[in-house]
């Protein structure tokens, strides 16, 4: 049996769970090493996925473990300068969590650094790999419900945490369509944190995608007991589609009912298993048995434009054309310029929960 690739995964909290399982269930991944700024977090996930290797700095983590793969699992702020020096040391693939970054211009100098240092960079958008997902994305193309022509996803604390997974969603059921523009309207009388960076309070964003599809993304907009769903609902010219999470019904026109698929996969991660498949994929991308991974960087990049592009939006007050030109964050850019003003005072952050210590401050 060939050796195995050897993984070091960096923060060790909820969603490195999630990847210790993935890389875990992949039979040719390893974990070797883990970093964590905080002590006990990084005992506690050592012992439970039984890795030796433990650092509180992760840079000594790249420095002496020669690993192949590279998950990033810490905040969305840090995402960026953890892949960027992640990639200098040259392993076969980072898989860095969602939202890839918090602004365009650090997307894009991940991206430059991992492309210079011939390092596969993924970004976890898991979801790709759901069976619900991929049947989505093939009933469209193959006619099902005609042709594509509104959707339509509504989420909760913050645009930019599952919001991306339903953007990400938007793009993967439309053949990975590449957004034109966005309307997008912002509200954020608080000073509205999530892990680390400013988001909205409420927001709602409009997208153009190619042939007059529209999407919509909504945050916190309905009020108790409203609708909420990780995936979008679908309408087109001969029916429509809903799908929340791992799975998805269908009414095509002229048939009689909801039609429900039924998710092949097992749920041995609790996340219709997507993270070993993610695994997987990620392993055939590096022994070149795929070209064409699912969740390459550029469709975490393109997620990250809209959602920017909705700020941009709320900024400047007009339909702002994509490709985005501002690279900086638009809403840090808004509330810094007195255009979205904090009108009652004191931060406040939606994972607040999640704060261990001193090790991870988030205040400004
Ligand atoms: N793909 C998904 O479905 C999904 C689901 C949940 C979270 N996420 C993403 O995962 C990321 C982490 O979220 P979480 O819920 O696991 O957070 P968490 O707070 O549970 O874990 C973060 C860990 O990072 C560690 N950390 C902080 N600074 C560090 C540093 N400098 N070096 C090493 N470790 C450091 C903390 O000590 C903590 O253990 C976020 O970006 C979030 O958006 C993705």
């Amino acid at each position: 049996m060939a050796e195995k690739f050897r993984v070091g995964i960096i923060a060790s909290g909820r969603i490195a769970r999630m990847h210790g399982g993935g890389w875990r269930g992949c039979d040719r991944t390893e974990i070797v090493a883990i970093a964590d700024s905080h002590p006990e977090a990084l005992a506690t996930y050592a012992s439970e996925f039984d890795v030796n290797n433990q650092y509180l700095d992760y840079r000594e983590m790249m420095e002496k473990e020669k690993l192949d793969i590279v998950s990033v699992c810490s905040w969305n702020p840090q995402h960026a300068e953890m892949t960027i020096a992640a990639a200098t040391y040259k392993p076969k693939a980072i898989l860095c969590e969602k939202p890839m970054a918090c602004s365009l211009g650090e997307a894009e100098a991940m991206m430059i650094v991992c492309e210079r240092n011939g390092v596969k960079f993924a970004v976890g958008h898991q979801r790709r790999f759901y069976s619900s997902w991929r049947e989505a994305r093939r009933l469209i193309q193959d006619g099902a419900i005609g042709e594509p022509r509104r959707l339509w996803s509504a989420v909760r604390a913050g645009m930019m945490n599952t919001g991306t997974h339903c953007i990400d969603f938007q793009r993967f059921a439309l053949g990975d369509a590449q957004a034109e523009w966005v309307m997008g309207s912002v509200e954020r009388k608080t000073d509205h944190y999530l892990f680390g960076h400013r988001i909205e309070d409420r927001c709602c964003g409009l997208i153009g995608y190619p042939n007059n599809v529209e999407g919509v993304i909504e945050n916190e907009l309905p009020t108790e007991g409203g609708l909420y769903q990780l995936g979008a609902t679908i309408y087109g010219s001969d029916g429509m589609m809903e799908i929340h999470d791992n799975s998805l019904k269908y009414m095509i026109s002229g048939k009689a009912g909801w039609q429900v698929f039924e998710p092949t996969e097992d749920n041995r991660s609790g996340y219709g298993d997507a993270f070993t498949d993610q695994a997987n994929a990620i392993c055939d991308w590096i022994e070149g048995k795929i070209d064409n991974y699912p969740g390459q960087a550029e469709h975490g990049k393109a997620a990250l434009e809209i959602m920017m592009a909705v700020y941009e939006s709320a900024r400047l007050h007009e339909r702002v054309s994509l490709p985005l030109q501002t690279r900086a964050n638009p809403l840090d850019v808004a509330v810094e310029t007195g255009v979205i003003p904090v009108e009652r005072p004191g931060a406040w952050d939606e994972r607040s929960f999640l704060v261990r210590g001193e090790a991870m401050s988030w205040t400004k």
